[in-house]
C-alpha cells in the first residue's frame, strides 16, 4: 500500500484543490490530508472563511481523500511521516524545494498549482462584486 500526504488549508474548496488532490491520490493507494488547524493558520497570517471543521467536512467528502488529520505546526511533519508510514510527500510547486529536508523520511513532490483560482482569488472577487 503506497501512502501519500499533504498539507494545507483547503479554505472556501475550489478546483484547483480538487485536481491537486486528484493528482496527488493517482500516485498512490492512500491519500492522508493534513488539514491546517484554525490556530495555524493564524500563525501563518492566514484568516479562513470556513473554520477547520467545516473544511474537513467538505475534505471528508471528497473521493480521492482517505484520511484527514490536523496540522498544527511546522515542525510535525517528519513524525507524520513515520507515524503514517508516508511514501510520498505531495505539495503545490507554489512549495517548490521547501520541503526537501524532509527527503531523508520519504519521496517528495511538487506538483504543478492549477491557474487563474485560489482562495485569495475567490474572496477578492466575492468581496467586489457586493
Ligand atoms: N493548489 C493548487 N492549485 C491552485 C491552488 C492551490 O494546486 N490553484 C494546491 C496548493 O499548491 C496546495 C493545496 O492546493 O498544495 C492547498 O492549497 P491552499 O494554500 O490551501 O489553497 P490556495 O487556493 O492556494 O489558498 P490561498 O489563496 O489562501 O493561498
Amino acid at each position: 500500500m503506497k501512502k501519500i500526504i499533504t498539507y494545507g488549508t483547503f479554505d472556501l474548496l475550489h478546483w484547483g484543490h480538487i485536481l491537486l488532490l486528484q493528482r496527488a491520490k493517482n500516485l498512490g493507494d492512500y491519500l492522508i490530508v493534513a488539514l491546517s488547524t484554525d490556530e495555524f493558520n493564524l500563525v501563518k497570517q492566514k484568516v479562513s472563511f470556513f473554520n477547520y471543521e467545516k473544511r474537513k467536512l467538505m475534505l471528508d467528502a471528497i473521493q480521492y481523500v482517505d484520511e484527514v488529520i490536523p496540522e498544527f505546526n511546522w515542525e510535525q511533519k517528519a513524525l507524520d511521516i513515520q507515524n503514517n508510514q508516508v511514501d510520498i510527500l505531495v505539495m503545490g510547486d507554489d512549495w517548490k524545494g521547501q520541503f526537501d529536508y524532509l527527503k531523508p523520511h520519504c519521496e517528495v513532490m511538487y506538483l504543478e498549482r492549477t491557474k487563474g483560482i485560489s482562495s485569495t482569488i475567490i474572496k477578492k472577487r466575492a468581496f467586489q462584486e457586493r
